[in-house]
């Protein structure tokens, strides 16, 4: 354990197996490595299963005229065929509203949207009987981009403004102003293992579901509700998700409730696993935006006035979008004050499938909006982009209040950035880039340094609450449970870690075990990267009632006052005497000692009233900052990430080697998002990017060449989280916008000093080309 030890840890003599702090591998690596590890498909399946398909709408908007589902019953190895009529409950898997239905009820709204289930012997024959279907339409005019949307007012939820200041004035007044759209693109979130559930059916017409959720709690409760049923009669269980990436935060709720109905209809246990092409048709992705700013600034590049709007993409239903586009609005100050400032956020409805969560939930777009108007100014003023970003951080005592109200406490931009600016080398290496390009016609270079401020919490206050279940067996081996969900970001590790180190004991004595609906209730999304801090400190909280009656009667046992007693490396020292943690456990169970307890957290101090927008949405903000230089082929627009410098703030980092893995793995999946992952849909509002072969998200040799990320050091969390460890599961996504502007700033290369390209991101070849071939056509933007 040569980690550095966190403040929770004892530095008396050699401290226990797994402590908070040391770089422990996830507890699941092995078996991940091996192809061990049980995933809901590798579930042993029970007698006479059935295998399901969904037969989905080929049309954007259109009223059902007529369904003959005929051909799909009659087709060898069909057991049985569903669909709206035959839901004896609710027909709605939506999280928030009510609108989104399991099965369309006569309106299809996308491409992909499921209109009927079928039950087969094998999966093969499911499918196939599927396609049978003659479904006939009459087809209603789609809506299918934002744009559109906005202009016919097509909203799945009220129009929302965040407003401070005087924006108006402030852009009048100003010495400079800019104005400008940009396009940003959406994402899927490729989990390796796709959306699936079984379902098998209880007596008295209960249900067993295995979900791969990251939410059991919401299947739960909406499966029940699709079977007539209550939360009482549906058990939710998940081990562990093949990857989320927060397309398994809502979307599993439409594949379990299929699978649930159709298991209560025939009674037999079922399986729905999409294939690769189906989910990424059917189930939602990041929210794509056009994004509209207006902003005046004085000649040092300081922001004087800033209006925002941004519309997004929300698709058919209203999901999880409102909390998305409320962070879009949290975040698109990032890590810089906006004194005078309007924020217009439009939540699009279009005929395209539902938008829900991916990691970052809506903060990395509002984030882009922002660091993409800092780049514009900067090339405007013929400035640095660094230098223009530090004119603009947020202040230290001053310049420190967000949009939202909330004064923030703990700013370390200045130390991250300035840090990383000299450790990776960002002044002479911008010399030398320039130098390359004079010298380079058609290979050029660019380098970028951004930074990334992240609320932490959930905004929707109430969602902020965690429980957890812990056993002491009799031997001294430990079952720990909590509401938590682990998707490979280690939680469950983590988690494990907190409790050996609560009770004073190796971790390999402590079995983590599957989330279950019936062990802890209504537990929030594992989301917005708080899966440790809540179910950490519950956890915690749940040892700590276990160790406080062993205390109690160790006290009486051994005529020792309390604070004479105490845990530590797998051993009880009680007065002068040390007794096992085991033997310990024993002599408690034999006196009758409840050695079972529950844990609960809430988070502490933050408080927001949605209607005004204002408060303290989030406990405390995570922090990072990335240099990222690149290689482009103006002939080709091809792009290379050559070196990435990142520092990125975990605080007491409860697991570095897990921490440093959610580092780069986001860092990766960012620039994935904004370099090389398009989605793009036809005019017929068909999705025709849905599989890899078009779908490109990076492989291993898209890995920066020299890559060299490091956390911060001595940086405890200045709030009481768990072991003062911050959060760290989405945050270091947004390290990726670096990458785009370090395209951005090769592309800028090519035109004249000030030139500003119009870049769309992704930043794919098509993109740079396109932005090259304009600023040698001699189109730059005024
Ligand atoms: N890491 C892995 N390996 N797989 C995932 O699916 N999801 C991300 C992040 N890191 C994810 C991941 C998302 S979207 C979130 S919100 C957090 O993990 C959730 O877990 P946490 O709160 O425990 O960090
Ligand atoms: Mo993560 S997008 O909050 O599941």
């Amino acid at each position: 354990m040569d980690a550095k030890t966190s403040p929770g840890q004892k530095d008396a003599g050699r401290s226990i197996a797994g402590a908070v702090g040391s770089p422990i591998p996830h507890d699941s690596g092995h078996l991940h490595v091996s192809g061990e590890a049980i995933y809901t498909d590798d579930i042993p399946e029970p007698r006479e299963m059935l295998h399901l398909a969904v037969g989905m709408s080929s049309r954007p908007h259109a009223k059902i005229r007529n369904i003959d589902l005929s051909a799909v019953r009659e087709a060898p190895g069909v057991v049985d065929v569903i669909s709206a009529e035959d839901i004896p409950g609710q027909n709605n898997c939506g999280p928030v509203i009510a609108d989104d239905p399991i099965f369309a009820p006569g309106l299809v709204q996308y491409v992909g949207q499921s209109v009927f289930a079928v039950a087969a012997v094998t999966v093969d024959q499911a499918r196939k009987a599927a396609k049978l279907a003659k479904i006939e339409y009459e087809d209603l005019e789609p809506i299918l981009d934002p744009r559109d949307a906005v202009a016919k007012e097509s909203f799945v939820l009220p129009s929302e403004t965040i407003k401070r200041g005087d924006s108006k004035a402030a852009l009048s007044a100003a010495g400079n102003r800019l104005k400008g759209s940009l396009n940003l693109g959406g994402q899927d979130q490729f989990y390796l293992e796709g959306q699936i559930a079984t379902a098998l059916p209880a007596e008295d017409g209960d249900l067993y579901i295995y979900s791969s959720t990251q939410h059991p709690g919401e299947v739960q409760h909406l499966a029940a509700l699709a079977i007539g049923k209550q939360s009482k009669d549906v058990v939710v269980e998940c081990r562990r998700m093949g990857g989320a990436f927060g397309g398994k935060e809502s979307q599993p709720a439409l594949i379990a409730c299929i699978a649930g109905l159709m298991a209560n209809k025939t009674g037999r246990a079922c399986k729905l696993r999409l294939d690769r092409d189906d989910d990424m048709t059917m189930t939602g992705k990041r929210h794509d935006f056009v994004i509209d700013y207006d902003v005046g600034f004085d000649d040092t590049g300081r922001i004087e006035g800033i209006e925002f709007m941004f519309a997004s993409r929300c698709g058919m239903s209203a999901d999880l979008s409102g909390a998305i586009n409320d962070r879009t609005m949290f975040h698109c100050d990032n890590a810089y004050y906006l004194e005078n400032v309007t924020i217009v956020s439009h939540r699009c409805k279009t005929h395209t499938v539902s938008n829900t969560a991916f990691r970052g939930f809506g903060g990395p777009q509002g984030m882009f909006g922002i660091e993409y108007v800092l780049d514009e100014i900067a090339r405007y003023l013929g400035k640095d982009p660094l230098e223009v970003r530090r004119r603009n951080f947020y202040g230290i005592g001053e310049r420190d209040i967000t949009q939202y109200q909330q004064k923030i406490k703990d700013n370390i931009i200045e130390e991250i950035v300035s840090a990383v600016e000299e450790n990776a080398d960002y002044q002479a290496r911008r010399k030398d880039i320039q130098a390359f390009n004079d010298k380079n016609e058609f290979i050029k270079r660019g380098i970028a340094l951004t930074p990334v401020k992240f609320g932490i919490s959930f905004t929707a206050t109430h969602l902020n609450q965690a429980g957890a279940l812990v056993h002491i067996y009799t031997d001294g081996t430990v079952h720990v449970n909590h509401g938590g969900t682990e998707m490979g970001q280690g939680l469950f590790t983590k988690v494990a870690q907190v409790v050996a180190e609560e009770l004073q004991i190796d971790i390999d004595r402590i079995k983590i075990t599957a989330s279950d609906t019936s062990k802890v209730p209504n537990a929030s999304a594992t989301a917005a990267s708080a899966g440790s801090d809540l179910n950490g400190k519950a956890a915690q909280a749940a040892a700590a009632t276990i160790k406080k009656r062993l205390i109690k009667f160790a006290a009486e046992h051994f005529h020792v006052r309390q604070s004479d007693i105490e845990f530590e490396n797998n051993r009880v020292r009680i007065g002068k005497e040390s007794i096992s943690f085991d033997s310990l456990v024993q002599r408690a169970w034999f006196e009758r000692i409840s050695l079972s307890s529950t844990g609960f957290y809430r988070t502490p101090k933050i408080n927001y009233d949605r209607t005004t927008f204002s408060g303290r949405p989030f406990f405390y903000y995570a922090y990072g900052a990335a240099v990222s230089e690149v290689i482009i082929d103006t002939l080709t627009g091809e792009n290379r990430i050559l070196r990435v410098d990142i520092l990125h703030d975990c605080g007491e980092s409860l697991n570095p080697a897990i921490d440093m893995g959610q580092i780069e793995g986001g860092f990766v999946q960012g620039a994935g998002w904004l370099t090389s992952e398009e989605l793009w849909w036809n005019s017929e509002g068909e999705l025709m990017t849905h599989a890899p072969s078009t779908y490109k998200i990076p492989t291993c040799s898209d890995l920066p060449v020299d890559f060299r990320a490091t956390m911060l050091e001595s940086a405890s969390n200045r709030e009481e989280t768990i072991y003062r460890s911050k959060a760290v599961g989405e945050p270091p996504l947004m390290l990726a916008l670096s990458v785009f502007h370090a395209i951005r700033d090769a592309v800028a290369s090519v035109g004249d000093e000030q030139c500003r390209p119009q870049l769309d991101a992704p930043a794919t070849p098509e993109s740079v080309l396109r932005a090259v071939t304009a600023l040698r056509a001699g189109e730059r933007s005024s």
